[in-house]
């Protein structure tokens, strides 16, 4: 039997990821309870859901990255997941660093998620970078974080087809799907106490298949015109 984890979430959007992980935390379909949403953006989408479903939420300005309220903002932070005894932090579309004490305090506990198959297409614009490429299969990552971005130990991918004619938002779309089903997937494994880190690479125990593609078995479709 998996503990309840007692989530932080951090995001700086709308938040479609948080409210899957929220619905699948409601649903029992996950061990897990999002006990607090912080970000740094004021207006973010994301507070006003976290308190439609009485989650507190805190809105805690960050400042340029390692200036001095960044490192304020950091023990902040720190205060926070303290007084609401978290266990694991999310970052949920969440746009900045997250800091090294932080980090410290929550080691192989902090996860982020990012839409492409890491290591391609880090940074910011991973979907449209994606497209504009032209690469045919493309994805999203859930990874523990590190003081870089993007580069942490990754834990799960799922796999999404990139077709002729999508742009940035199509083929963002069908990346957000697979995103809110592999969020609550890596969080469960974490619950679940499954999660080992060995270098740069994280371990499933008892081993088991951590990459997704959205139909089963077929990522190349249709099928080779000729004969091999
Ligand atoms: C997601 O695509 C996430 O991977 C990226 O930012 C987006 C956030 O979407 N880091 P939402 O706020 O969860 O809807």
């Amino acid at each position: 039997m998996a503990a309840t984890v007692s989530i932080a979430a951090f995001a700086s959007g709308g938040g479609t990821n948080l409210q899957a992980i929220i619905d699948n935390c409601e649903a029992r379909r996950i061990d897990a309870r999002v006990v607090v949403v912080i970000s740094d953006q004021a207006d973010a989408g994301v507070l006003a859901r976290a308190r439609n479903h009485d989650i507190p939420a805190q809105h805690v300005p960050v400042g340029r990255d390692r200036s001095e309220q960044f490192f304020e903002a950091e023990r902040r932070h720190l205060e926070i997941l303290r007084e609401r005894e978290v266990d694991l932090v999310v970052m949920a579309g969440y746009m900045r660093r997250i800091g090294p004490a932080l980090l410290a305090a929550y080691p192989n506990a902090v996860l982020n998620i990012h839409p492409a198959l890491l290591p391609s297409f880090p940074g910011v614009h991973g979907q449209r970078d994606a497209a504009e490429y032209g690469v045919r299969v493309s994805g999203c990552t859930v990874h523990f974080a590190d003081p870089e971005f993007d580069t942490g130990p990754i834990i799960i991918q799922a796999a999404v087809p990139v077709l002729p004619d999508d742009d940035e938002d199509s083929l963002g779309a069908r990346i957000l799907q697979q995103e809110h089903r592999i969020y609550s997937q890596a969080i469960q494994w974490f619950a679940e106490g499954r999660l080992k880190v060995e270098g740069r690479r994280a371990r499933l125990e008892p081993a088991a298949e951590a990459t997704i593609s959205p139909e089963p078995g077929v990522i190349i479709s249709p099928p080779l015109t000729c004969e091999l």
